[in-house]
């Protein structure tokens, strides 16, 4: 990895030093052919694609991946852009996606398998549901969420559940009444699925008693009591909870239920066996799901994706570039509770009648190898993770996969950049240079890959994510609005020229917050209802190269892509004010070689209190409880003040330096310049440091779009 050409921050408006501007900036390699033997099977191999999807043919080219799809009535426009940046696409259209994810498969597919479960325990043997099977369980919980819930179409359900298979029969449950679910990772606490619960205005609550993560069987009903108390004290009631047993009709968790509230599903779904209920049939419009988002404010924001729209690109997607046939197992590692599992696990490959593999697990649970073992039992051929992951289990075990019989077709990769050195292994190591390596770059907001490969016609390039997928059409903004050209070797701020079909509708409740973080930024006519004057702003940087590939470089915003989940440090930073001692907060990112990057806290205390690791722990504790142990802080730093503008703003880019050992840049401007050497000495140490310079040409990013 080269580190990037000394230039010195140049960013007077803002305080922040972002992801992007700590990129550690490598160079442009050259593309590697996808095989003959993929090509030769692939879904998509037509190179017209690219004229079929220019933007001369928008939006009619997205009739392709509605035609994927089964109508209950066909839809009259493709895409309905009257009021603009709120879309409709295949408007007039309406279906049902639970029905385009089990009912249409059960004459062709009925007895394939649908899911296959692997707990984490390696004694438990993997459980494989059929269609008929998904079928049959989809429609009893349907039931008991119409009948003994009282939930109708419209209403909203928060979720908060592990890996395991119930977690996409509960949500297809949902999706074949018109329940509009919410999933929380199940990893968040119960004080973040509360608030989600709150946002959503959800009256009931599906859990799960308890599941295997390291070796260890989690209570996760415990956090069910927090949740329900923190989405009271928001206002909203939690009256009833549906609580999966990992084990049915075995305790799992010590948490007594609680009388009137909580009810076991297997027992509450017995008058409900084997009946059936019809899919309510939708609109095209109607949403499917909320899924909350880290953004630039410290409340998670609910994206709201619909349901024509949204299950036509991810069946697209998973089609062309995930590269799903009903005959392929496919494997995605991701979490359920991320966009990624939305799309990848439950509803693409599902849609496409292919097999979906849930771990219920850690990768590297008993052993480096773990994934290795799962992937050749089962025969999986796609395989879809994340780059973390690969760094983690090549500096475990990196000749672990050469002992393996696994042939992987395609292996894509999503949520951080790959840097070439963990692409070649992952190339060359796990897909013993034989699978096409597919980077895709998308946030929870777009609803599917924005900028990937098409594995059997682009070459692949390490370290790239590849041009936008058919139909989507990205450049690059200065922050002036000037488009910066391909191949000029300058960063910017990524954008969609174009709507799609999966890109979100709105922010629940809040639509003037959904056009303004998204849209407003370089929008030359707020009057306009023409769809080419709102291109789709991401809050990522990047450069594109002369050959079109756009290589990210990370969030330009207040967020912190942490082992490829999103976390805002603004929501860090008010967790770590709940310890009565904190006086002021700032989380930075900083870089870390498995994990991307890590949030790391800085703390000044109030008057006359003592720093001591109690209260470094007691801010751990306070994150954990917040948010979850996903946004555990590299280090909680407790300093005697922060760098400060003379107006008082603390400035994290200084922190952020000194904590990446980054030049700090000019400080002459703030009110307290002599803290700044403190502060560096506390976290280098008096040792003399070589510091690093920034990523390239940050000079055109800096969009603070609230
Ligand atoms: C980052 C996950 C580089 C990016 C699907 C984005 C990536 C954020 C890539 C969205 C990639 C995702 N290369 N960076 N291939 N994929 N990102 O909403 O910063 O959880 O804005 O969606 O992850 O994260 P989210």
């Amino acid at each position: 990895m080269a580190p990037s050409p000394p230039e010195t921050p140049a960013k007077e408006h803002t305080s922040e030093l972002t992801e992007a501007e700590i990129a550690v900036h490598w160079k442009e390699e050259e593309g590697f052919i996808p095989q003959p033997k993929f090509i030769g099977q692939a879904n998509l191999t037509d190179p017209a694609v690219n004229e079929r999807f220019s933007l001369e043919h928008f939006p009619e080219c997205f009739r392709e991946f509605g035609d994927m799809l089964t109508w209950d009535k066909y839809w009259t426009q493709t895409l309905d852009s009257s009021n603009a940046p709120f879309y409709q696409w295949f408007a007039g259209g309406k279906l049902n996606a639970s029905y385009n994810c089990i009912d249409r498969h059960l004459a062709q597919y009925g007895n394939k398998a649908a899911v296959i479960f692997v707990g984490e325990p390696e004694g438990e043997d993997p459980v494989a549901l059929t269609y008929n099977e998904l079928y049959a369980r989809v429609n009893e919980f349907a039931l008991l969420l119409r009948d003994f819930a009282g939930l109708k179409t419209g209403d909203r359900v928060t979720i908060h559940m592990p890996m395991v298979a119930e977690l996409p029969i509960t949500m297809l449950a949902c999706a074949r009444l018109g329940i509009i679910h919410t999933v929380v990772f199940g990893g968040f606490s119960g004080e973040a699925a509360g608030r989600r619960a709150a946002d959503s205005q959800s009256r009931v609550v599906i859990t799960m008693d308890g599941y295997y993560r390291n070796g260890k069987m989690i209570d996760h009903l415990q956090n069910l009591d927090v949740a329900c108390e923190t989405a009271k004290s928001e206002g909203q009631v939690v009256d009833k909870v549906l609580i999966w047993q990992r084990y049915p009709g075995k305790v799992s968790s010590a948490k007594p239920l609680v009388p009137g509230r909580d009810f076991l599903v297997n027992e509450a779904v017995k008058p409900f066996k084997n009946k059936i209920v019809a899919p309510v049939s939708m609109p095209s419009e109607a949403p499917l799901f909320l899924m909350y988002t880290s953004g630039t404010t410290g409340r998670p924001k609910g994206c709201q994706h619909s349901t024509g729209g949204y299950m036509a690109y991810a069946a697209g997607t998973s089609k062309w570039i995930q590269d799903i046939h009903p005959t392929d197992v496919y494997w995605c590692t991701a979490d359920i509770g991320w966009i990624t599992g939305h799309t990848y696990i439950v509803y693409g490959p599902l849609a496409l009648a292919g097999t979906t593999v849930i771990y219920e697990g850690v990768p590297t649970f008993p052993d480096a190898n773990r994934l290795w073992r799962i992937a050749e039992r089962l025969g999986v051929n796609i395989f879809h993770t994340a780059p973390t992951a690969i760094r983690q289990l090549r500096k475990l075990a990196p000749d672990g996969p050469k002992n393996f019989r696994t042939v992987f077709k395609n292996m894509t990769t999503v949520g951080e950049p790959i840097e070439p050195t963990t692409w070649h292994w992952f190339y060359e190591t796990v897909g013993k240079g034989k699978a096409a390596v597919t980077d895709t770059w998308w946030q929870t907001e777009t609803g599917g890959v924005v900028c990937t490969t098409k594995p059997a016609l682009d070459k692949m390039k390490p370290g790239s994510a590849g041009p936008g997928a058919p139909g989507i059409h990205c450049v690059i903004f200065d922050e002036n609005g000037n488009e910066i050209p391909p191949g000029s070797n300058r960063a910017g701020n990524i954008c969609v020229r174009n709507p799609w079909p999966g890109l979100m509708q709105t922010i629940w409740g809040d639509p003037e917050k959904f056009k303004r973080q998204y849209f407003v930024k370089y929008n030359k006519n707020p009057n306009s209802k023409d769809w080419r004057d709102w291109p789709y702003f991401a809050g990522d940087g990047a450069m594109e190269s002369a050959d079109g590939y756009f290589r990210i470089l990370g969030r330009i915003d207040d967020v912190i892509n942490v082992a490829g989940h999103r976390l805002g440090t603004k929501e860090i930073e008010s967790a770590c004010l709940t310890v009565p001692e904190v006086a002021e907060a700032a989380v930075v990112p900083i870089m870390d070689e498995v994990r991307g990057r890590l949030p790391e806290v800085y703390v000044s205390l109030k008057p006359g209190i003592q720093p001591s690791k109690a209260i470094e722990d007691k801010v751990v504790r306070a994150i954990e409880t917040e948010i979850g142990k996903i946004a555990r802080p590299s280090a909680v730093r407790i300093v005697p003040d922060m760098p400060k503008t003379r107006s008082g703003k603390i400035m994290r880019r200084v922190l952020a330096s000194i904590s990446n050992t980054m030049e700090v840049g000019d400080i002459t401007t703030l009110a307290n310049p002599d803290i700044v050497e403190q502060i560096r000495l506390q976290v280098q140490g008096t040792g003399k440091v070589q510091t690093k310079a920034a990523a390239p040409e940050i000079k055109d990013f800096g969009a603070k779009s609230e």
